[in-house]
Formats: structure tokens, sequence, C-alpha cells
């Protein structure tokens, strides 16, 4: 949401400020902005659009080695060139990048008084206005403006006055150092620093740095020192590079027979059958005292949560729910000391995740975090967690990402499970079956060209509907998810069981009806579904796991039928999911859309 990007040091500012943007820009891509202290003045280019119409703006090379650049998701005002950031102060002293949302901005703006003339309807041109009031060197002065505000930031600020100098803040939206040799970086995540360096230091909530290319200095709020620790980032370039794809999201999916692998290894523990999750912080008395799990996440990640509660509770016959954190952290929860809370979250920063982590943490709860990204907010405060390992996701739609949760969760299921009733021999085959995954997945794969004509098939369709029932619902939620975010087509996901009570009147001939069908003893209730949509004239896509022989009804049934390879409850979701991913990506794809980057979407929804 958002995505800034700082850098002082002795190399030309201009081309690191459009690199680092080209990386952030799957934060929020509707318009980008930079500023540049050049010649002892602020020169700032803005464009409404992507990065490349920025670019186009720019005529010729701006000097200066000191400078700020932002991508912009709007909240306040729309996405125009005015309303793009930097924004600056009226006499063009300051320029401010600005992440988050300013909630008093009507008090301040009350307080700079009636004369005050802003060039935008954002609310973060007011932080500008404000610094042009406060006397004092830059990170004094920042401090002062930042004690009036109510409201998150993520902020970067360039002062003409100290042309080698940026300051930094962070209050709930993510901000990372970047140290190099006599230079100092800053951005919202580590894409953008990685080229440059491997050392980083994390800003806390309440911080505010000074950067100058020989170093930098951070306060806290109340002016104290905070000393802090460089950490020693991966090299993770590679990541990021396409690999000759068209899309990331293409690379993302293909690469998730790696990406599961990377997500399981080292973690299953053959001789016990079970898995051996270090990074839990819990001991074997402690699992047995888990009594219940409340799982907490937003959008896919819920999804994967969702799934999770099934494999939870079938193995280790906990009781466990799945909620979208926003709405839990909202509803004074009940927290409980035996009950286990999982936060799950690819980002670790998306802020509703974060906000429900911080309730249940100050209640006096445990959390568990299941994240992507090293050392992000959230995994920074969980009690324990697992990492997928599944390598940094750069398109908006998560795919790789949201499989390696699933995996995360298979191990978590497994490891509760074989502490209670699961035996040694049941422990084995599950492992037997996730060892199996990256094959199921890489069959999965080679099925693209058939999925692909199923996508053209009925790209058409201004609905669809994806159905399934317990561990088929979470693959139907998340199927429907994919289709509708990439491909703009209107696509609604139901318990099998409540089509008839609802969503069946809007069944028609032209409303495909994705029907998840895993190989399991609901088989025979799903496949009644499969009749009442027939019946309507629906057309119906069958996604099975059962074999043909097994169930011909289905392929009497159904129009079209994508068969993938059995798998159990662990896996299922993970080899179902990467059907429909392709699913979804050949329909964005026949219908043109920005698979990427899809409209009015962020990859990290760092507001609230
Ligand atoms: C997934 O395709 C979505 N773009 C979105 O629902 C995402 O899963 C959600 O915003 C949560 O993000 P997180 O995993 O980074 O917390």
């Amino acid at each position: 949401m958002c995505g800034i990007i700082a850098y002082t040091g002795k190399q030309p500012v201009l081309p690191i400020l459009l690199d680092g943007l080209k990386r952030l820009e799957y934060r929020g891509y509707d318009s980008t902005g930079i500023s540049i202290v050049s010649r002892k003045k602020i020169k700032t280019v803005k464009a409404a659009g992507k990065l490349n119409m920025l670019e186009s703006k720019i005529n010729g090379p701006i000097t200066g080695g000191c400078g700020i650049g932002h991508t912009r998701w709007a909240t306040h005002g729309a996405p125009t060139d005015e309303n793009a950031h930097p924004h600056t102060d009226p006499s063009n002293r300051f320029a401010i990048v600005h992440n988050g949302i300013i909630e008093n901005v009507d008090a301040l703006k009350k307080l700079l008084g009636k004369e005050a003339v802003y060039s935008s309807q954002t609310d973060s041109e007011v932080l500008a206005h404000l610094l042009a009031l406060q006397p004092g060197d830059l990170l004094h002065a920042v401090r002062e403006v930042l004690a009036m505000v109510v409201g998150t930031y993520g902020l970067a600020v360039i002062d003409q006055q100290h042309p080698d100098t940026i300051v930094v803040a962070r209050n709930g939206s993510p901000l990372i150092l970047g140290i190099g040799e006599n230079e100092m970086l800053a951005a919202s995540d580590m894409s953008a620093l990685s080229r440059h360096t491997n050392q980083a230091v994390h800003l806390d909530d309440g911080e505010i740095a000074k950067l100058s290319p020989q170093g930098f200095e951070v306060i806290r709020m109340d002016s104290s020192v905070a000393n802090k620790e460089a950490i020693t980032l991966n090299n993770q370039n590679a990541n990021y590079d396409r690999g000759g794809h068209p899309h990331y999201l293409y690379k993302e999916i293909i690469d998730q027979p790696d990406t599961v692998q990377q997500t399981l290894s080292g973690r299953l523990d053959d001789r016990f059958s079970t898995a051996h999750l270090g990074g839990l912080n819990l001991e074997a008395r402690d699992l047995i005292g888990v009594k219940r799990i409340t799982i907490l996440g937003c959008g896919s990640a819920l999804y994967a949560g969702m799934a999770g509660a099934n494999m939870i509770e079938s193995l280790a016959r906990i009781p466990v729910t799945a909620e979208a954190a926003a709405e839990f952290r909202y509803r004074n929860p009940v927290i409980e000391q035996d009950t286990l809370y999982i936060v799950v979250s690819q980002s670790g920063e998306t802020f509703d995740t974060l906000a429900a982590l911080r309730e249940v943490r100050r209640k006096g709860g445990f959390v568990l975090g299941i994240v992507n990204s090293v050392g992000s907010t959230i995994a920074r405060e969980v009690d324990g967690g697992i990492y997928m390992h599944a390598g940094p996701e750069v398109s908006v739609a998560s795919t790789k990402a949201y499989t390696s949760m699933l995996i995360a969760f298979a191990l978590l299921a497994l490891l509760l499970g074989r502490s209670r009733d699961v035996s040694p021999q049941q422990g084995s085959r599950l492992i037997a079956d996730l060892k199996q995954l990256p094959d199921n997945i890489r069959s999965v794969l080679a099925m693209e060209p058939e999925i692909a004509k199923l996508a053209d098939k009925y790209k058409k369709s201004q609905s669809a509907f994806f159905i399934g029932r317990t561990n088929g619902f979470p693959i139907a939620l998340e199927g429907a998810q994919k289709l509708k975010e990439i491909s703009y087509i209107h696509a609604e996901a139901y318990p099998a069981s409540e089509l008839k009570h609802g969503p069946l009147a809007l069944v028609t001939g032209k409303t495909p009806c994705v029907v998840v069908l895993p190989n399991d003893d609901l088989l025979p209730k799903s496949i009644s579904s499969m009749e009442e949509i027939k019946a309507r004239g629906g057309p119906v896509i069958a996604l099975t796991s059962a074999a043909q022989t097994d169930e011909d009804r289905i392929d009497a049934l159904a129009d079209d039928v994508i068969r993938v390879p059995d798998a159990d409850v662990l896996t299922l979701s993970a080899v179902m999911g990467v059907a429909l991913q392709l699913f979804a990506y050949h329909s964005a794809l026949s219908l043109g859309r920005d698979v990427d980057q899809p409209r009015n979407l962020a990859k990290s929804v760092t507001v609230e």
C-alpha cells in the first residue's frame, strides 16, 4: 500500500529512485513521483498512472545525490498528478512522501489557518505545510510535526537547506533503512534495498531516523536515542526477476514445485513421523495443552487459514476457527490462555492482521505467525512461528505464498496430530503425501494447455460460481478470489450445500459453476449439487481428484472436467489450488487484463 524509496549518497539518485519505484510498484500503482535536491533546489516530478508515465515526464537527467520517491495507492483524493506524492510546502523548501492516513487532517488544517493554500486533496500535504513552520534542525522539526499527528505513517522528508539529509519516520507503516558504503537508503520494503546493500535496520513504530551519506541516527518521539542493530539480508535479487516469463504471476505459479519444497525443507521428521518446527517456541507439553485454535488473516491468507483449520481439526481433533482479522479485532474478542492464536500473512505487514495480533497479545494471548516476509512487522511481533520460505511474491494476486501457507498449516497439523491421536503409521503416510506434493503440482502444471482452453471457452461469462463442501469450500473461495481479482469476472463461492438456499436463483446457461469435488466421503453429495446446477442449465466445470473409473457420473454430468492427482486433507487444497490459479491466469490473459497489477488493488494492505 504505497511504496517509499529514499537515497542519499555519492551516486546519481534519479536512476536509484526509478529502480526502487519499479520494485515497489506492486504496493500501489495509481501514481508515482520523485523529489531530488538538485543544485540547492528541490525538483519534483509526478504523474498519474504507472511508473512509465513518470519516466516519460522526466526530460533529461536531474542531477543530485539525495532524493525521495513514492508509488501511490490512493486513499485521500483521486489518482491525479496533483495528488501524487511527493508534496511540498508553499516555499518548496521541504518535500515529503507519506504512506498511511492522517486521521486529524481537519484539525491540522484548522491550525494552519484559512490562508493556507493546498495543491492537492491529500491528507499528506498538510505535513509539508506544518514542517515549514518549525524552527530547528530537520530531525527535530519532523518530530515536532509528528507529535501533532493522529494516524499512521511511513514518512520520508528532504530539505533544500540540508541537501544531503533525509529524515524518515514510522508509525504503523513499514520502513527499513539500508546501510551502504558512504550512502544510506530507506524503503517500505526490502525489495527496493537488496540491490544496493545487505545491511538493513527495521524502524519500529514511533521512531524517527536522520540519514546522511555518513550514516544514521534514530530517536524516539520523546527525543530519546534508539540504538538499532543492523541485520544481514539474504540476497534475494534473483526473485525479483521474471526469469524470461511474461508475468510475475506466471512465474510464481510455475515455481510452486520448488517453493513448496522450500517450505517443507528440513521440516519433515521421518524418524518420529512428525513435523519439525523449530520456530514455534512451544514444548511438547505446551502442544498438548492447546484446547482451541483461532486463525486470523485477510483475503487469501484467511482462505488458507480456513483450509488449515480443516487440516488441524481433522488430524488433531482440536476445535479450530478461522476468522477475518479485522472483524475479530473489533468485536472485543475473549482471549483465553489455552487457545493458540495464529496470524497468517504473506507480507507480514497487513494492517488488520497486525492489529488483531496486537489485540490478542495485549490481552495476554500467545500468537504464532505464518509469514513469508522475513523480518516483517508481524514476524517480529509474534511469540513464535513458521516462515514460509516461498521467496518474495511480486504479483498482487497471491499464488505461491498462498500455497506455502497451506503447507505451513499441513506441517502444524501433522505436528499437533502426532502429539495427540495420529499414529506413527498414519504420520508416515501423511509425510509421504507431502513429499509427493511437488510432483503432484508438476502434474497439474502439465495440464496448462487444457486449462487455458477452458479459460478461453468461459472468458465471456459475466459471472461464475465456485462451490465445494467442507475441505472443498476454502478451495472454492480461493478459486473465486483468484478469478475475480485478476480477470474481473464476477465470481462468488458458496458451500455446495447452500446453493439451493438462494444462489441457485442466479444459475442460468450463462453462469459457469466450478464444482470442487475431492475424492472424499461427501463426493456423492457434491455430485448431487452438480445435478441441481445441470437441471437449471448451468454449465459445470468439475474440479476433481476422483479417478475417472470410480466416478463416471462426474464425467457424464460435467461439461468440463479438470482431474488432478488424488491427495489427502493436507495437500488437497494445494493441488486443486494450482489448477484454479492457472484457470484464473488464462482467463485474465485472454481478456487482456493486467495480471500482475489488477485495478484498484495493492499487494500489501498497510492501511485499515
Ligand atoms: C490475494 O490474492 C490478495 N491479493 C489478498 O487477498 C491478500 O491475500 C491479503 O491482502 C492478505 O495479504 P497478506 O498475506 O500479505 O497479509
